[in-house]
């Protein structure tokens, strides 16, 4: 048995922040070969490491004021200190969104000098076999031996991309420990709905995709199998099985324009009118589930208004959603009344901390997911 001050499960975007804070004799354990996958593959390759724009609002959970702690104590802004005395160039993209210029593995090598430095260990490729606590001590029993410690930090992630190695140990020692979980599903994800969109796979259009919980203006992407594109992305993590959702996809002040070109050109297709506002397989596609059939001369006003309306409140309802296969993050998890906001520490258990997509804090599209994992992990690192 070989003793450690604290041990870190998970050496992903949280796990690794810890161990940064949480200083020497910390150890790092994961199953993986390499740390931080998802950070590698995020961003397209690039990161989307944190936004110019986090407040408590681009989170949600059952408590929503739960990481409004956290959050203001480790903000984006000492995120991007750290990246920027790291030498790491970065961009702004689109609504507030911050991405390397080069490769995300930046980022890797960035936590790993922070954390190394900080005099912790790393050690990859281990399984981890169970957890007790006795004493006051943690043992964790791996395949390569059994390890002590006084703090041990859960920061295994959530259901996300099994094929990476995503698994809910995180959520079965929290239970384990006397923790609620809340009940976890995939978020950030593609919706379903069968072959019904096959033939509009790859058209991109504006659109305000809604539910009685939350409304989000950015694209729509129609797929093989369905709806996908941050509106649809962002929306999925606020609906569940079975509810219906609404796509706007009425361009502005169409109804002011058909009518307008309604006086010059009364001669055309109301089709070839509507494709100059909307792509023109979508109008082909819309032709086929209403009535867009003859010339623009032809339309009352109250059938253009018609036609808006319908562009503007097109319901919905997903078979399902592409599922923990392709869900960028985990909605639910470990219910955050159980834990400090200020430390991320047990209220169950001292010595226990519970950080990144584990818990019950989930964050919009944008980089509010790193965020929250650069956060939890420093508020539970420092505490230590
Ligand atoms: P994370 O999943 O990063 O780390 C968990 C670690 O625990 C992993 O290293 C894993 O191997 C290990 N582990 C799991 N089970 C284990 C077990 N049983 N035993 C031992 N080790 C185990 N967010 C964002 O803000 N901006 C972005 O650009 C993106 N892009 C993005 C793209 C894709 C494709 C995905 C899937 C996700 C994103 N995200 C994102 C979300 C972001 O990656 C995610 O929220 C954080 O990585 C969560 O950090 P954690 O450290 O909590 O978990």
């Amino acid at each position: 048995m070989t003793y450690h001050r604290t041990i870190i499960l998970g050496a992903g975007a949280a796990g690794l922040m810890a161990a940064a804070f949480a200083g020497p004799d910390t150890l790092v354990l994961d199953h993986a070969a390499k740390p931080g996958e998802k950070i590698r593959i995020s961003g397209g390759g690039r990161c989307n490491f944190t936004n110019l724009d986090v407040t408590a609002a681009n989170f949600h959970g059952q408590n929503p004021h739960f990481p409004k702690s956290a959050l203001a104590r480790y903000t984006h802004w000492d995120f991007i200190e750290l990246v920027s005395r790291h030498g790491i160039a970065w961009h702004e993209k689109t609504l507030g969104q911050l991405f390397c210029d080069g490769k995300s593995t930046q980022i890797i090598d960035m936590l790993l000098s922070e954390m190394r430095d900080a005099g912790a260990i790393l050690q990859l490729s281990t399984q981890i076999e169970g957890v007790t606590h006795q004493g006051g001590q943690f043992a964790v029993r791996t395949d390569k031996g059994t390890y002590t410690c006084d703090n041990l930090v859960l920061a295994t992630g959530g259901k996300s991309i099994p094929k990476m190695g995503a698994t809910g140990l995180a959520y079965d020692l929290a239970r384990q420990f006397g923790h609620d979980i809340v009940t976890p599903r995939p978020a950030l994800v593609p919706l379903t709905f069968g072959d019904r969109f096959a033939p509009l796979a790859g058209v991109s259009t504006p659109c305000t995709a809604s539910n009685d919980r939350a409304r989000f203006s950015e694209a729509l992407l129609f797929t093989h199998r369905g709806l996908s594109g941050p509106a649809i992305l962002q929306l999925s993590s606020y609906w569940h099985e079975g509810e219906a959702i609404w796509l706007d996809i009425c361009p502005a002040a169409l109804l002011d324009t058909l009518r307008a070109q309604r006086q010059t050109q009364g001669r055309h297709a109301l089709t070839t009118e509507l494709a100059r506002h909307l792509p023109a397989r979508l109008v082909e596609f819309l032709a086929g589930e209403m009535d867009l059939t003859g010339n623009l001369a032809d339309q009352s006003d109250a059938r253009l208004g018609d036609i808006c309306d319908t562009l503007s409140a097109w319901m919905l309802t997903p078979a399902g959603s592409e599922g923990y296969r392709t869900a960028e993050v985990t909605a639910g998890g470990v219910a955050t009344d159980g834990l400090s906001s200020k430390t991320m520490e047990s209220k169950h258990l001292p010595g226990l901390y519970i950080i990144g997509e584990a818990v019950d804090v989930t964050g919009w599209l944008g980089g509010y997911n790193f965020q929250w994992a650069w956060a939890s992990g420093a508020a539970a690192g420092r505490a230590i």
